[in-house]
C-alpha cells in the first residue's frame, strides 16, 4: 500500500514536471521565433538609449527608429553621438534624435541624473535601453584586473544602469507605462559560473537580479522590465519584451 502511495505521488511528480518543461520549450520556441513583434510605440514616441555609438547598441538605435521611435542618444563622444544622429535623418527622415553626453567613468551618479532629466523633459519617453557595457580586453585571474578596468567595470556596467533607471523611471510612473531593457550576458545567467571574466560576469548578475526585482516591482505600474542575455541576431531581442 505505502509502495503503491510513493509511485502514484513520484508518477504524478513525473507528469507534472514533463509537462511543465515541455510547455516552456514551446513558449520559448513561441516567443522567440513566431511571436509577432511589440508595437513599441505604445509605450512613447521616444527611446533613450546609452552605448549606442558602437555595436548592439548602434544596431539597436537604427532598429528603433525603423519602428517610427525618436531616440535620445546617451554616449560620452560627442563626434560619435553626433555621426549617429545624421545617419539616423540620412536613412529616417522623420525621426527626431537628442544627443546627451555622458562619460559613466567620469561621471558621479547625481551628474548621470542631472543631465538625463535635463535631457528628456518634455519628452514623451516610453522606453529605456541600457546598453553601454565593458568586457575585460582578454580572460585573466580576478587578481590580475587592474585598478583601472575594475572601476570601468564597476562604474560603466553597475552605476551607469542604476543611475540611468533611475532618472528614467519616474516618468514612466507617472504615464503608468514604459519599458527598460537592460543588455545583460549569458556568463550570469546561463553557465553556473564564470572563471577569468568573474568580475564581468558579477556585474551582469546585478544587472539579472535589478531587472528581475524591478519587474515585479514595478509591473503595477505599467512597467515591463526585462534583461536580455541572449544575442540571438541583434535584432531579435526585440521580439521578447
Ligand atoms: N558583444 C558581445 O558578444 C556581448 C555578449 C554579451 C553581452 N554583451 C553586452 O552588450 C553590451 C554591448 O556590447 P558591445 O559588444 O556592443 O560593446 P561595444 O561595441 O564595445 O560598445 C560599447 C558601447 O558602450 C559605450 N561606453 C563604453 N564605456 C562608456 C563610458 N565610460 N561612458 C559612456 N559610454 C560608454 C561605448 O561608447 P564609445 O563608442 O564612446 O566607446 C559603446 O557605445 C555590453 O553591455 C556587453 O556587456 C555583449
Amino acid at each position: 500500500m505505502a509502495i503503491e502511495f510513493i509511485l502514484g505521488v513520484v508518477y504524478v511528480l513525473t507528469v507534472f514536471f514533463l509537462f511543465k518543461f515541455i510547455r516552456s520549450v514551446i513558449r520559448g520556441i513561441w516567443v522567440v521565433f513566431f511571436r509577432p513583434a511589440k508595437n513599441l510605440k505604445k509605450y512613447g514616441s521616444w527611446a533613450v538609449i546609452t552605448g549606442c555609438t558602437d555595436g548592439l547598441g548602434r544596431a539597436i538605435v537604427f532598429e528603433l527608429a525603423s519602428k517610427g521611435l525618436n531616440i535620445v542618444l546617451v554616449g560620452r563622444d560627442p563626434e560619435k553621438l553626433k555621426a549617429v544622429s545624421i545617419e539616423i535623418g540620412r536613412r529616417y527622415k522623420l525621426i527626431e534624435t537628442k544627443d546627451v553626453v555622458i562619460d559613466f567613468l567620469k561621471h558621479s551618479g547625481a551628474e548621470i541624473s542631472k543631465f538625463i532629466e535635463e535631457g528628456i523633459e518634455g519628452l514623451d519617453i516610453g522606453i529605456l535601453i541600457n546598453v553601454a557595457g565593458v568586457n575585460y580586453p582578454t580572460a585573466r585571474y580576478f587578481h590580475e584586473v587592474d585598478e583601472d578596468l575594475m572601476y570601468s567595470l564597476l562604474k560603466v556596467n553597475i552605476d551607469s544602469v542604476t543611475w540611468m533607471t533611475k532618472s528614467v523611471l519616474p516618468v514612466m510612473i507617472r504615464k503608468r507605462k514604459g519599458a527598460i531593457v537592460n543588455i545583460g550576458s549569458g556568463s550570469s545567467a546561463i553557465i553556473p559560473s564564470s572563471p577569468l571574466f568573474t568580475l564581468y560576469a558579477s556585474t551582469k548578475c546585478y544587472m539579472d537580479q535589478l531587472s528581475r526585482s524591478l519587474h515585479v516591482e514595478y509591473k503595477k505600474y505599467g512597467t515591463d522590465v526585462h534583461v536580455q542575455v541572449y544575442n540571438i541576431g541583434k535584432l531579435k531581442f526585440l521580439l521578447l519584451f
